[in-house]
């Protein structure tokens, strides 16, 4: 009889504590205290037992008997006191809002951004051009031979689709180059439609370009400084008197922009079919400032193609190439990104994986 009244207190007091609200509470008060409760009956029960155990066994029960009702009336207390809690949380108008999880750009489109606003400060105009395109404006425009090996150099998808006549293969752009002839043409087209304007008025401004095409481009090729689509931002600048020192003013200028007032950049002399002479650029490493470190061996670091525009090319788009100079460059996005101080991607394949705990450093 003792024994099973302790379990009775043991599994009551568990049920109390297990409680979670009010009503559940109410329930194990009547499932033990109530009138066929298990402890009421239990007590009933003492009559039966002998005369002189009896008084120990109603002792005991006793006891039993207000530890439950003791525990109950605790948990009552706190669960009102929890409930309390959460009704004057609801309403009270003064506790700090929660902040709802905000998201942010992705860091290649904050590049983009920042990228834009360094060129437009000194008046280029964003230009957009299609991704898919033909030969034309990919290759044979920009003065690549037709089935010269240059034209391997850009590793291509060719789209499978009957060639147009007069404009080749579709491609998906290997490179924002394609932007230049199409920039070119837009504007020659454009002066042609305002020929009669300009004979009425005698005004003519003549060609100016300060083209800023920013794309996806595509090439087969997947490693770590690699992937099959990636960005590329080209300029172009076609006018009269445009020299390579208007080029590495240029140059000069965004690198500080966009890597820090301390960075230099030098052009190499290189080879591209559509620019005479060309040009790689290099920007000092962003580490040793050029001196030389482990990370960039030399003290400089690669940033990609410019040049002056080849005649072939104006006289592809129908621009006078005696009359008219400009100057071209085209660097990857995702590259000059890695080339900032303090970012250090080891996988360029990251920045398109999609992984949250990646992209919400930037
Ligand atoms: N289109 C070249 C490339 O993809 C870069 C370039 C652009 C070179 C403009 C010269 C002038 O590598």
């Amino acid at each position: 009889m003792e024994e099973e009244l302790i379990n009775i207190k043991n599994t009551a007091l568990s049920f109390i504590l297990e409680a979670e609200d009010l009503k559940t509470l109410e329930e194990v008060k009547l499932q033990f205290l109530g009138r066929s409760g298990k402890l009421t009956l239990k007590i009933k029960d003492i009559t039966k037992i002998s005369a002189e155990k009896r008084k120990e066994v109603g002792m005991l029960a006793n006891e039993v008997k207000n530890t439950i009702e003791d525990a109950i009336k605790q948990r009552e207390v706190n669960l009102k006191h929890k409930t309390e809690k959460v009704l004057r949380q609801k309403i009270d108008v003064s506790n700090p809002g929660i902040k709802p999880p905000l998201g942010h750009l992705h860091l290649v489109t904050q590049a983009i951004e920042e990228i834009s606003s360094i060129f437009e400060k000194i008046g280029f105009i964003r230009a957009r051009y299609p991704e898919i395109e033909w030969d034309w404006y990919a290759f044979t425009a920009l003065n690549f031979p037709q089935n010269h090996p240059a034209r391997d150099d850009w590793e291509t998808f060719f789209i499978k689709e009957k060639p147009s006549p007069e404009k080749g293969q579709m491609v998906l752009t290997p490179h924002t180059s394609s932007g230049q002839v199409r920039e070119m043409e837009r504007t020659v087209a454009k002066r042609k439609e305002l020929a009669r304007e300009r004979s009425a008025t005698g005004v003519d401004d003549g060609i100016s370009i300060r083209m800023l095409n920013i794309a996806k481009c595509y090439r087969r090729q997947s490693d770590v400084s690699h992937t099959p689509m990636f960005h590329q931002f080209e300029g172009l600048v076609v006018g009269e008197n445009i020299s390579i020192v208007n080029l590495k003013g240029t140059l000069d200028y965004f690198v500080k922009s966009y890597f820090g007032e301390k960075r230099k950049s030098r052009i190499r002399p290189y080879h591209f079919q559509f620019t005479e002479p060309s040009f790689e650029v290099d920007v000092t490493c962003g580490v040793c400032l050029g001196k030389g470190c482990k990370l960039c061996k030399a003290g400089w670091l690669e940033l990609g193609g410019a040049g002056m525009v080849h005649p072939n090319v104006f006289k592809a788009t129908g621009i006078d190439p005696k009359k008219y100079t400009g100057f071209a460059f085209g660097w990857g996005v995702e590259r000059v990104l890695m080339m900032k101080d303090g970012i250090e991607i080891d996988d360029l394949r990251l920045l398109y994986s999609n992984k949250l705990e990646f992209l919400e450093q930037f």
